[in-house]
């Protein structure tokens, strides 16, 4: 059975892209492989967290993922500022990656923006990290949205690197596995810009707790063009607004871009958007009723998150210990 890991910042409250991009592919996964699923708390502090909205953005998130479908019996949720293994492997792997590498990863260039001096370091070499909570695991497959593939390549050419430089085969190849529909949700103000959960504005997307009237309104809301829905997906085209709604609702119903515009074709954006309204609300009510329960006992929410540590340590260590040794750290 092959093993997944993949991770979520606590940065803030899952919104729809991470649902469709990432945590519902997860739950699916689950049926046939061994999953390591992590909050990771230590790449969200590579910018400023507010100490007490992180302890509480990582156990709501744990709810959400609980609530959503994930089994953290069967399969492993922890906060990986837990596990020591990441830290140290991600050392290692700052002294295995070229800057020139770093250099070329978009996400910096997009997060930091012009204002590249006052950025962390942590920021800067958060791929490296990215990479140690893969490979602590030697996992192969790691579900993620379209925007993580660099780092994923990322990954791959530092293990190859360790291999290399080391003249071991002792990391494996790691396989991104990417939903092939909604891949990348975009924001419900600017169909240019990625949903994401650390916007300023929350009117650009949907919340994993958001109520009912909250999603009627943000759809409402939502930024379109003046045109009706066309007849085919060549008719979104240069319509980013339009076509990020369809997209969304096509993914939610289990449907293809096609046969949603062959529904909704000729309408405007008034009765679609009350229509993609019931479809986000399907999915995204019960889940946010059942966090609301999980989060009333926070003892439970902090002992899973424990039993969860405990167990991604014992794959972890052997793993990372093994790798000290391999660079010559006396043990
Ligand atoms: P994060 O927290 O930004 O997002 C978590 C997951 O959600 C996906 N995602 C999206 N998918 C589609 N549309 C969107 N608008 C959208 N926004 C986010 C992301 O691709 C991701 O899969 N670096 C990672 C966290 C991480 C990780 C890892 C992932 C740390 N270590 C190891 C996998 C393996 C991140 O910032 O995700």
């Amino acid at each position: 059975m092959q093993r997944i890991f993949s991770g979520i910042q606590p940065s803030g409250i899952p919104q729809l892209g991470n649902y469709l991009g990432a945590i519902r592919n997860w739950v699916n996964l689950q049926a046939d492989h061994e999953c390591v699923f992590c909050l990771v708390d230590m790449h969200a502090i590579t910018v400023w967290q507010d100490p007490a909205k992180l302890r509480s953005q990582t156990l709501t998130q744990a709810a959400i993922l609980l609530a959503s479908g994930i089994d953290a019996e069967k399969h492993i949720l922890f906060n990986q500022s837990a596990v020591s293994a990441h830290a140290r492997l991600a050392w290692i792997f700052n002294c295995v990656t070229r800057l020139g590498w770093l250099n070329r990863m978009t996400q910096f260039k997009d997060k930091a923006g012009k204002d590249r001096e006052n950025h962390s370091s942590g920021l800067y070499v958060y791929p490296n990290l990215m990479a140690a909570d893969i490979l602590a695991y030697k996992a192969t497959r790691v579900p993620v949205g379209e925007d993580q593939k660099q780092h994923l390549e990322l990954t791959n050419d530092i293990a190859q690197k360790f291999n290399h430089d080391y003249g071991l085969e002792f990391f494996p190849t790691v396989e991104a596995l990417i939903p092939p529909a909604a891949a990348r949700v975009m924001s419900l103000r600017d169909g240019t810009k990625k949903m994401s959960k650390s916007d300023p504005s929350a009117q650009s997307r949907i919340e994993m707790t958001d109520d009912a009237d909250t999603i009627a309104l943000k759809i409402r809301r939502a930024k379109t063009d003046t045109d009706v829905l066309p007849a085919d997906e060549a008719g979104l085209e240069g319509r980013p607004e339009a076509k990020n709604l369809v997209t969304i609702y096509a993914a939610l119903a289990d449907t293809s871009i096609a046969d949603v515009l062959s529904q909704h074709e000729g309408q405007g954006f008034g009765p679609f958007k009350q229509a993609l309204t019931d479809v986000v609300v399907n999915t995204i009510a019960p889940i946010a009723q059942e966090t609301t329960r999980l989060m009333q006992d926070e003892n439970h929410l902090v002992k899973t998150l424990r039993s969860g540590a405990a167990r991604a340590q014992a794959i972890a260590e052997p793993i990372v210990s093994e790798v000290e040794k391999i660079v010559g750290f006396v043990k």
